[in-house]
């Protein structure tokens, strides 16, 4: 059976933790488009993990790399790809407007205990090096929810779904999204 066609690129936002990752691989087998994780690109880019970018260059090296990497995904030509970003893609205004014309945008979120169950082991979560981590994930929430519902065409509270369950969601909302907005401003003209 041919994978369902969607005529754009579907971009992951959400908070650490939420899933993007693990759900950007699942629409991917379903879809068969190549996925691009921002973060790993930059990684590479930068030769180095992001807890080093944030240590030895600081948060506004990362956050220049990251608004740069996602100017040129809109630029690109190369419009089907799944794109997991960074849980902090939305601080820039100018990402959240650049976020629209990147395709269609869902927000994965979850409840801050899930959050703080799945990142409290993380070494590679800069953020959250904190002493009272609970309260840091809090604060972020709260500045964050506002940028991330404003981004979303799409908002998929994650908890108690299978990756599957989610991802099959998105491909049949995103479907929807693109049959009924002909011109919508994420689509290539
Ligand atoms: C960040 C989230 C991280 C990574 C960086 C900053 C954030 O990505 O981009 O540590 O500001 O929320 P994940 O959401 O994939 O963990």
């Amino acid at each position: 059976m041919q994978p369902p066609s969607i005529p754009n690129n579907i971009v992951l936002i959400g908070f650490m933790g939420c899933g993007k990752s693990t759900i950007s691989r699942e629409l991917r087998r379903l879809l068969g488009y190549p996925l691009v994780d921002m973060d790993a690109i930059i990684e590479e880019r930068a030769a180095k993990p992001i807890n080093r970018i944030f240590e030895e260059d600081g948060e506004l090296v990362f956050r220049d790399m990251e608004s740069g990497l996602l100017e040129e995904l809109a630029a690109a030509a190369e419009k089907t790809r799944i794109i997991a970003t960074g849980g902090g893609v939305v601080v820039r205004s100018q990402n959240r407007a650049t976020l629209q014309r990147l395709g269609y945008v869902v927000w994965l979120c979850a409840p801050p205990a899930v959050i703080l169950s799945r990142t409290r082991n993380s070494q590679e979560r800069p953020l959250l090096h904190a002493d009272d981590p609970a309260a840091r994930i809090a604060t972020l929430l709260a500045e964050r929810e506002p940028w991330y519902r404003q981004s979303a065409h799409l908002t998929v509270e994650t908890a108690g779904l299978s990756s599957r369950e989610i991802a099959t969601g998105i491909l049949e909302s995103a479907r929807y999204f693109f049959a009924g907005h002909p011109h919508a401003p994420c689509q290539e003209p």
